[in-house]
């Protein structure tokens, strides 16, 4: 990869189908990424495809082995100026609350690998590059619901983090922003019926990211923002008729 002076994005999670679109357009405006991911065959052919060598390198990054994740950091060759947290997991409730396994994945994945990671770079004083901490969670961690509570909990949990990561940080000058996203057409989805008037596009949720300014929450697209702003003042005795 040719580093020259430009600044560098890390992305954690980076073969997620949101993540990619990120790679393309954080390129385009002349960063150079640092791609970490679980899959590593299938982000570099993404790489090769696309022409992006020079500007990517591809790592190996498993957000629930947290006992790697000082070794990841320590190994990079170049300090981030951004750092994107994309890994997600999801596991449907039904099968959640039968089987611990899957939601202690969605725990590590969604929660406990960012926390991991994330204090790792932030506590990096030594770190003059980083601007700004960006991390992929949910509208269902806004409140508990019957239909999806216990992913939700995982996002509920990662997005109160990074507001209180955003109040340490913010004595660096360092930004950390939540995307708070509704439904995406992604491969996490791929086994969920999802209301298609409501789907976004991994490329329309990429350009939200990658335009991350200083709110520390961004819902992409107006009908998200709607039902984020109701679904925070909703009475709890309406939030529990909604599935
Ligand atoms: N799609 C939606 O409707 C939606 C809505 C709200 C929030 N989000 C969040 O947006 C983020 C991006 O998801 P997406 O929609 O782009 O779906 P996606 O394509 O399935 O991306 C999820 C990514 O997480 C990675 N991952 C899972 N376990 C991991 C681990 N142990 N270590 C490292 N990476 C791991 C997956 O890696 P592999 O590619 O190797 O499987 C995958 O690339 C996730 O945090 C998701 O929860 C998505």
């Amino acid at each position: 990869m040719n580093q020259n002076t430009a600044k560098t994005v890390l992305i954690l999670g980076a073969n997620s189908d949101v993540a990619k679109q990120c790679i393309l357009q954080y390129v385009a405006k002349g960063f150079v990424i640092f791609a970490a991911s679980r899959s590593m065959d299938s982000l570099n052919d993404f790489v090769a495809k696309n022409g992006l060598s020079e500007k990517v390198s591809v790592s190996y990054f498993d957000a629930a082995d947290f006992d790697s994740h000082q070794k990841f950091y320590d190994e990079l060759s170049i300090k981030p100026h951004i750092v994107v947290y994309s890994a997600g997991f999801l596991v449907e409730n039904v099968y959640a609350l039968k089987d611990f396994k899957g939601t202690h994945q969605m725990m590590q994945v969604n929660y406990m690998g960012g926390v991991s990671i994330l204090n790792i770079v932030a506590m990096d004083q030594s770190n003059k590059n980083l601007e700004r901490i960006i991390g992929l969670s949910s509208l269902s961690g806004v409140r508990g619901r019957k239909s999806n509570f216990v992913y939700g909990s995982t996002k509920a949990a990662f997005t109160t983090y990074l507001a209180g990561l955003r109040q340490e940080l913010a004595q660096r000058n360092i930004t950390v922003n939540v995307l708070v996203i509704g439904y995406i057409n992604t491969k996490i989805n791929v086994d969920l019926e999802l209301n298609k008037n409501l789907l976004m596009e991994p490329d329309y949720v990429a350009k939200h990211i990658v335009d991350a300014g200083n709110s520390f929450t961004i819902v992409p697209n107006f009908k998200w923002k709607l039902i984020y702003f109701i679904l925070k003042i909703l009475p709890e005795s309406l939030v529990a008729k909604l599935p």
